[in-house]
């Protein structure tokens, strides 16, 4: 495995992580454990979760039982704000009443005194950021959080959010997690771009586009039984097979799998630090991890990208 920086901070993460949106939906707690166990053994830190996965709370109350006596093998990274049903009082989710109490309901269901990461799910609109920023700084002073990262921010949000740090002397998010993958490549328009400027690193999410670049799901074969994207069917979009076919002849003739390039290729990306997958059983995190281990050279990625953009 290898590790990089989260950016120009000092956050050391797998350049393949774990997303745990499975866990206390489609995984219960022996098959979280078992991912997990899989995880850790090949040398991934960073999990990602969040408050809300796993039907509000599932996903961090299944990590914190599984991560016990073993906290310190990994980087935790959660989020808060996205509807967690604590209705009006909890107050507005970006501001500082709702972000102290999101915080102390992750911290006890992950079974830690601190996370990794603290991402704000997806941008308020009705908080001002400097009110945001100043909460999650107060957080980081008090050692419950180490950094604070973001989600699903435009490029400007993300621009705004970095001079309101400097402006009021707060903590400045070191991570933009956002919509990317070789088949949905729009967050290259602003936010990297954004991200790489202002030294955040990016966190790709649905980087195996729901399963369709892990070599599962192919025009002849169609989609597996039981799998994700069964379940998803308006993901498999014609454009998105033709692509996977285009991908997967020049896997063959490079003698590469689809799930290497599809990790391999984003890892490579300038601004992506960790490609954090999803996966719903040990076999699949193994070869998640093996995947990352393929580094393209710069006229490999030039072939892929000519070829994605083809057609
Ligand atoms: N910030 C946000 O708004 C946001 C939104 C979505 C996701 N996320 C985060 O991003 C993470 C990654 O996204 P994701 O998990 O939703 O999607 P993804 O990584 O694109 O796809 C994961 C799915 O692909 C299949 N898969 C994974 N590895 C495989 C392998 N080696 N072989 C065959 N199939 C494989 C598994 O589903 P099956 O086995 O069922 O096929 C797995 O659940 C999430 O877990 C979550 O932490 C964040």
């Amino acid at each position: 495995m290898r590790y990089r920086t989260l950016g120009a901070s000092g956050l050391l993460v797998s350049v393949v992580g774990l997303g745990c949106n499975n866990f206390g939906t489609r995984l219960d707690l022996d098959r979280t454990r078992g991912v997990v166990d899989a995880a850790i053994d090949a040398g991934i830190t960073l999990l990602d979760t969040a408050d809300v996965y796993g039907d509000r709370g599932g996903s961090e109350t299944f990590l914190g039982q599984v991560l016990e006596g073993r906290r310190d093998k990994v980087v935790l990274a959660t989020k808060w704000g996205a509807d967690m049903g604590y209705g009006p009082a909890a107050g507005a989710r970006g501001g500082r009443a709702y972000v102290r109490r999101a915080v102390a309901e992750s911290l006890r269901r992950l079974r830690t005194d601190h996370i990794d990461l603290y991402q704000l799910h997806t941008p308020d609109p009705t908080t001002p950021i400097a009110e945001t920023i100043a909460a999650a700084s107060e957080l980081v002073a008090e050692g419950k959080i180490r950094y604070v990262g973001h989600s699903n921010f435009s490029g400007w949000q993300l621009a705004e959010a970095a001079h309101t740090a400097r402006e009021i002397g707060g903590v400045p998010f070191v991570s933009a997690q956002n919509h990317w993958s070789l088949l949905e490549r729009g967050a290259e328009q602003e936010v990297v771009p954004a991200a790489r400027h202002y030294g955040l690193g990016v966190l790709p999410y649905f980087p195996l586009a729901n399963g369709m670049l892990t070599g599962k799901v192919r025009r002849a074969t169609g989609v597996p039984d039981g799998s994700r994207l069964a379940a998803r069917p308006q993901w498999v979009t014609e454009q998105r097979l033709d692509k996977v076919e285009r991908l997967a002849e020049w896997a063959e003739k490079h003698d590469r799998t689809l799930l290497e390039i599809g990790i391999g290729a984003l890892a490579a990306q300038p601004g992506c630090s960790s490609v954090i997958a999803g996966a719903t059983s040990p076999t699949q995190v193994t070869a998640n991890a093996a995947a990352g281990e393929w580094t393209p050279t710069d006229e490999e990625l030039a072939e892929i990208d000519g070829i994605l953009a083809a057609g």
